[in-house]
């Protein structure tokens, strides 16, 4: 190899060095020093396969692969440095390794390409962090269900903003917990989907030799075996795609969860305290507590949406089968995941930490006619037909608004000249906390 390209994979075809604009502009190495060890595990698993199939004998691929676990420990050591100079993570592998035990080190790229080569590592990548974010939910989860508990409180539930039914805090915390739980699922899916190998499908038309791609992916953990089509092996990107959409749900998810904790601690709620430790002051009203992390969760999340749109708007306009276009996957991907990674331990932190106020939430219940779904339940199981009920108790919250009074201060005579079903039971049948024993709302105690 010529020393003009001592840092290039590539350079028989060129007459002139690279200009030094063009090399920084074309590194990916700024972003991906978390693909070094995924590529030297593919290439571990591809001299096996190689030695597998009488491409290399045992001795060379003994020696490739201690070279490759050499290079790994080098640069963990901090003893070699991943810098712009190498064009992406593979060069920079394949040439510490060369440096390593010399030519032998040559053959290590028999029967595959960069193109199979970097969407191999990447989806090693990010089967490990999909089993990473999980962990986090699962931590977050055991929190928002042990927060819940700890927390039956009776509170006003919403819809438009505006008061409409009584709930408990418990079965609000609850709703993230169902909804992390989807998330769950969709990381677990996604990971399923992809499974399938690409090394092995060169740069996007296989190889001429009789290589063991089924090999390759038992190697490496992918249950799916070898990816069915060359071209789209290399060509594929859903696999991130889906990952970053499910990030993106996930965050909107975290982000609602965010925007409740800053209503709910504002003075107009007062309904929780966020821990100190959560929250910020500042610089000229000295008596402010600013909840910043949930903020912070909130304003981060339409990163995470710009990292899939980014990538999306890449893709659609792609010929098969690679084009450079797509090496932006990485950005996309390692900044979603940052975000996610550090909102999951945030809110996590917050949750745990955050301070009920059940008193503010009961005094809140006893404003806005919270129970005026339940009298007119009452008004149905008295042989009323519900909309002739929602018409009666409209006419009941007219006349209390006016008298500035709520539904069951009223007496029973004043009910009774809307309606003649009503009787003294009425009283029990829409007190605010027995409400949440009837029927399936028990189901939110
Ligand atoms: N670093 C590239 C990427 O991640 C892989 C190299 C692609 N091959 C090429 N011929 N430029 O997309």
């Amino acid at each position: 190899m010529p020393d003009a390209y001592s840092t290039k994979l590539w350079g028989g075809r060129f007459r002139e060095k690279e200009d030094a604009l063009m090399q920084h502009f074309n590194s990916e190495c700024w972003r991906t020093d978390w693909l070094v060890e995924p590529d030297i595990e593919g290439s571990i698993a591809h001299v096996a396969m190689q030695v597998h199939c009488g491409l290399l004998t045992e001795a060379e691929g003994e020696t490739i692969t201690a070279g490759l676990r050499q290079v790994l420990d080098d640069y963990w050591a901090g003893q070699i440095a991943y810098t712009p100079e190498y064009e992406d993570v593979h060069t920079f592998v394949e040439l510490q390794l060369i440096r390593r035990i010399g030519d032998l080190g040559k053959k290590l790229h028999t029967a595959r390409s960069r193109n199979d080569q970097c969407n191999v590592d990447m989806k090693l990548y990010v089967k490990r962090q999909a089993a990473a974010v999980t962990e986090l939910i699962d931590r977050f989860c055991t929190t928002l269900h042990r927060k819940a508990v700890e927390n039956p409180w009776i509170m006003p539930g919403y819809t438009h903003l505006q008061r409409a039914q009584v709930v408990t805090f418990k079965y609000h915390l609850m709703a993230y917990h169902a909804m992390l739980q989807r998330d769950r699922r969709r990381l677990q899916n996604a990971v399923a989907v992809m499974d399938e190998c690409p090394l092995g499908c060169g740069a996007l038309a296989g190889t001429t030799h009789a290589i063991d791609r089924a090999f390759t992916a038992r190697q490496l953990g992918f249950t799916g075996g070898p990816c069915a089509n060359f071209m789209d092996g290399v060509a594929d990107r859903d696999f991130v795609l889906e990952m970053l959409s499910a990030f993106s749900i996930l965050m909107m998810h975290l982000s609602r969860l965010a925007e409740e904790l800053i209503l709910w601690s504002s003075s107009e709620f007062g309904f929780i305290e966020l821990d100190d430790k959560y929250t910020t002051g500042s610089s000229i009203m000295p008596q402010k507590k600013n909840p910043d992390g949930a903020e912070l969760v909130r304003g981060r999340t339409g990163r995470v949406y710009g990292d899939l749109m980014a990538l999306l708007c890449a893709m659609k306009g792609l010929p098969l089968a690679y084009n450079k276009d797509m090496q932006q996957d990485k950005d996309s991907f390692a900044d979603a995941l940052d975000v996610v990674t550090a909102s999951l331990a945030i809110m996590e932190r917050m949750i745990a930490t955050l301070k009920a106020k059940p008193e503010a939430m009961r005094a809140a219940v006893q404003h806005g006619f919270l129970n005026a779904t339940e009298v007119a339940d009452y008004l149905v199981a008295h042989g009323v037909p519900f909309r002739d009920a929602h018409g009666i108790v409209g006419q009941i919250v007219i006349f209390c608004e006016d008298a500035n009074r709520s539904i069951e201060q009223l007496t029973l005579e004043e009910l009774r000249r809307f309606s003649p079903a009503f009787e003294q039971d009425i009283f029990e049948y829409i007190d605010y906390d027995a409400i949440l024993h009837k029927g399936i709302k028990r189901e939110m105690l």
